[in-house]
């Protein structure tokens, strides 16, 4: 069986973009892959400096994912920042790289081009972590978003570098990149992303979730005229959860007239509401039993732990530090 890893920041509770995006994928591979996946809380101090929210959006995500089906038997499923070899692997990976190199990376480029001067050296650190969060496991992939391209690029010029220097010790991780992700729009129409307050939370009250759904912005079309299903963010969300018949019927109704938006967003309500009914019931309950949660991390964290020290300590054997 070929081995997996991924890692997710702790940014709050899921939304739709989230789900569509990554955590779907995540769980649906632990079938056919050995799977590790952790919570990049390291990666999240980089912007998250408040420990009751580090603790929270932490404990919202590992709450998440086992609601959404993350069967932790399957899959390690752990903290990052509680697997100490991640930052050790780091630094020695800190020394195999150069300044130029890391000033290649998109995240720290834009972020000089917006204009920002205070940098932390985390931030521009990050893709180091990232290569020592995945080549402490030898992955075989690792399922990311395209925007993650570059970080693997890098992971595997270090594991290159490494190895040519202190001979052969890290695997060569592929990046496992899905074609047909689809963007998912928010409901003002951009991309779903919490930092443009447009999200649709999948584990929401129901009054919140049928608010952000009923906010989702349409054109102006009366509602007795025929509509465009392909324009239209309520239909083109419905289509990403929907069945290929049930999305049809709603595209009929849409090109029929007579079909408003209004009605339209009803049934996206109840196709996200039939969709996640297991999960959210799964969620509310693990909210209320945070031992449990935590316990299942702690395990992993364990089982984690045992694959990262052994490689760690081979890598410190080809430095000479044992
Ligand atoms: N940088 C990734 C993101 O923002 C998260 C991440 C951290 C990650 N370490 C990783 C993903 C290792 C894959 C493998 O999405």
């Amino acid at each position: 069986m070929k081995r997996i890893l991924s890692g997710v920041q702790p940014s709050g509770r899921p939304h739709l973009g989230n789900y569509l995006g990554a955590m779907r994928q995540h769980i649906e591979m632990q079938k056919d892959y050995e799977a590790f996946l952790f919570i990049a809380d390291l990666h999240a101090l980089t912007t998250v400096k408040n420990a009751e929210l580090m603790r929270s959006q932490t404990f919202d995500l590992a709450a998440s994912y086992l609601a959404l089906g993350l069967d932790p038997e399957k899959t390690v499923f752990f903290k990052q920042s509680a697997v100490a070899e991640h930052s050790e692997l780091c630094w020695i990976l800190d020394c195999m790289a150069t300044m130029p190199f890391l000033e290649r990376a998109h995240a720290w480029k834009d972020a000089l081009n917006k204009g920002k001067k205070e940098i932390s050296v985390g931030l521009f650190n990050y893709p180091i972590l990232q290569a020592a969060d995945i080549l402490l496991y030898q992955p075989d992939l690792v399922p990311v978003g395209q925007d993650q391209k570059q970080h693997i690029e890098m992971t595997r010029d270090l594991a290159q570098s490494f190895n040519s220097t202190f001979g052969e010790t890290f695997k060569i991780p592929e990046p496992f990149i899905k074609e047909d992700v689809a963007v998912v729009p928010g409901t003002d129409g951009q991309k779903m992303s919490k930092s443009y307050g447009n999200t649709i939370e999948i584990f929401a009250d129901d009054n919140v979730l049928k608010k952000q759904v009923m906010g989702i912005v349409t054109d102006s079309t009366p509602v007795e005229d025929p509509k465009n299903p392909e324009k239209c963010n309520v239909a083109i969300l419905y289509k990403l959860l929907a069945t290929e018949e049930e999305y049809n019927d709603l595209a009929e109704k849409y090109k029929a007239g007579g079909f408003g938006y209004g009605d339209a967003k009803k049934e996206l309500l109840g196709k996200i509401m039939a969709h996640f009914a297991e999960a959210r019931e799964k969620y509310t309950e693990l909210i209320k039993k945070p031992d449990f949660v935590w316990e299942i991390l702690e395990d992993g964290n364990k089982r984690a732990k045992k694959v990262a020290s052994q490689t760690l300590d081979e890598a410190k054997k080809k430095i000479g530090y044992k």
